[in-house]
């Protein structure tokens, strides 16, 4: 990481740590869906770094970020496209949000390896061509499957999928796609305890 990514990373860790002041001290009644929209929602550190030291183990990886809210993981995908040589595609719903989401990779130098794309993921995944080496899936949880049955047919041997909250909040749309996810033909997978809980998937070729 340069000093330009690290001053961001900053940014958004001081931004996390208010958040989870504020959310401690919310009654639940406050937590409206404008609230929600509000929060960085982010994967944190640990996921953050897990995701940078995967993508950057591939080679010139295609990544597909589904859920950018306001860019965080993203800026790890972006430092990982950049140092393979890939690059970064990301799907936000909120046109506000993928517009701070760039604003902030702007900041850290890293907007030229990244494209942002705004509307509904499973409809944007549709358009998308095959060759798709790295998925972070972290958007509404009732949409994990869904997703997982657009991206799947357009996986590069190799791929690999994390998905986000499987321990935290957890669930049952999470335990629906894990056991999708890990019906798929080619699918070697399992789940670890770094951050919220992340299902780390590959895609195995030969047996697809
Ligand atoms: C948990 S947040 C993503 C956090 C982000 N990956 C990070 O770590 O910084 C989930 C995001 O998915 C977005 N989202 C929800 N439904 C969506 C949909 N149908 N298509 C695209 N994005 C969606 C939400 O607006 C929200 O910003």
């Amino acid at each position: 990481m340069d000093d330009r990514i690290d001053a961001v990373l900053d940014m958004y860790h001081e931004r996390m740590h208010a958040e989870r002041e504020l959310r401690n001290n919310a009654a639940p009644a406050d937590r409206s869906e404008d609230w929600r929209d509000r929060q960085l929602l982010a994967v944190g550190p640990e996921t953050g770094r897990l995701i940078n030291i995967i993508a950057r183990s591939l080679e010139t990886p295609n990544i597909l970020e589904i859920g950018t809210s306001y860019g965080y993981s993203g800026i790890w995908l972006a430092e990982a496209a950049r140092a393979s040589g890939g690059r970064l595609t990301t799907l936000e719903l909120k046109d506000y949000k993928s517009a701070y989401a760039r604003d902030m990779a702007t900041k850290a130098g890293l907007a030229d390896h990244v494209d942002f794309k705004v509307g509904d993921a499973v409809q944007l995944i549709g358009s998308l061509p095959r060759g798709i080496d790295f998925v972070l899936l972290d958007l509404w949880k009732d949409l994990y499957v869904p997703c997982l049955e657009a991206f799947y047919p357009l996986l590069n041997p190799g791929a690999v999928i994390v998905a986000d909250n499987i321990l935290y909040p957890g669930g049952e749309p999470v335990k629906r796609y894990v056991s999708a996810v890990r019906a798929k033909p080619g699918i070697t997978s399992v789940l670890l305890p770094v951050g919220a809980g992340i299902e780390v998937s590959r895609f195995e070729p030969t047996a697809r």
